[in-house]
């Protein structure tokens, strides 16, 4: 596997292959792999000719309070993960190559209501750092498919307009969420969380199953639900920002008939969770 640091050292590799009609899949992460990017991977390795991944903590959509310096980096065992799945290239560039600029002077990516709503109302400017940071791998790599996990979802619906909108000839392929055991989703955020509330974690995706399990039964007071929801997570030591019942495709208010998807973020200690559960009411 090749490493490139630099956007002329990836852009000669992708143009080779794309002069010689080979399929490039794409997988943007902020390194730190765990079995949930390498799902996303192998799907990627299944998909295309040629498989490049990224690995990019990304200073734009993180917040002044959040995780930026902290945010676990392990890029040596992350090389080792991905050249054992076969991977061709992997592109880890510096902040400065990213933003030669400035991070405060960078063209900006805005996805308007979608990207300001639910984690996007907690995290302001989140989704347009992601759309910007996104938006300029696309342009770098210039893949056929690229690929992400379900456990984001507003993420996934948020590029999947981007792409739309600026009519990029791009694939997006969702892949579904890798969970701990015990149901936990797997993320690198999960390292901050102490034992106790290790052991508590797990209650988040509980209360998101039962909630899908009542409007399986036919309950439709969807703000009831939600409302239900943060009381049990509160009372289970969470902090809840939101639980909310929405169209699995838009994240618009749903309509009947029509898959949905039950999404939550909550804090619990320092430590900020999200997940969510698709439900297909007709499914019983
Ligand atoms: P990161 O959190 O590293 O995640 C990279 C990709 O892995 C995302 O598509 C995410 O949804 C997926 N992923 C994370 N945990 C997963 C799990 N448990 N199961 C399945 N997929 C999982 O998301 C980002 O990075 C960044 O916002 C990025 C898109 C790279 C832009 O900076």
């Amino acid at each position: 596997m090749e490493t490139a640091t630099t956007v002329d050292m990836l852009r000669a590799r992708v143009q080779f292959w794309r002069r010689g009609n080979q399929r490039i899949a794409f997988v943007p992460t902020m390194g730190n792999l765990h079995a949930g990017h390498l799902r996303l991977v192998e799907r990627a390795r299944e998909l295309a000719e040629r498989v490049v991944v990224s690995a990019f903590v990304n200073p734009l959509q993180f917040g002044p309070n959040e995780d930026l310096d902290r945010y676990p980096r392990t890029l040596e065992a992350d090389r080792k993960a991905l050249d054992n799945l076969g991977v061709d290239l992997f592109f880890v560039p510096g902040v400065e190559e990213m933003y030669p600029h400035g991070l405060e002077l960078a063209t900006r990516v805005q996805v308007p209501g979608l990207g300001e709503r639910l984690c996007g109302a907690f995290r302001p400017g989140h989704f347009e750092g992601v759309a910007t940071v996104v938006a300029k791998l696309f342009n770098m790599v210039q893949p056929h498919t690229a690929l992400f996990g379900r456990k984001d979802y507003q993420q996934l619906v948020v590029i999947r307009r981007m792409v739309a909108d600026l009519d990029w000839p791009i694939d997006i392929e969702a892949v579904d969420t890798v969970r701990e055991p015990d149901g936990l989703a797997m993320s690198s955020r999960n390292q901050y969380l102490d034992a106790a509330e290790r052991k508590q974690a797990p209650r988040l995706y509980q209360a998101l199953q039962q909630l899908a399990g009542r409007i399986r039964a036919g309950e439709g007071d969807f703000a009831a639900l939600g409302r239900e929801a943060m009381e049990v997570l509160a009372a289970a030591g969470f902090s809840p920002e939101y639980v909310e019942v929405l169209d699995a495709d838009s994240l618009e208010a749903p309509a009947e008939g029509r898959p949905l998807v039950v999404l939550a973020a909550a804090r619990l200690g320092k430590t900020r969770l999200i997940d969510n559960l698709v439900v297909d009411p007709l499914s019983g």
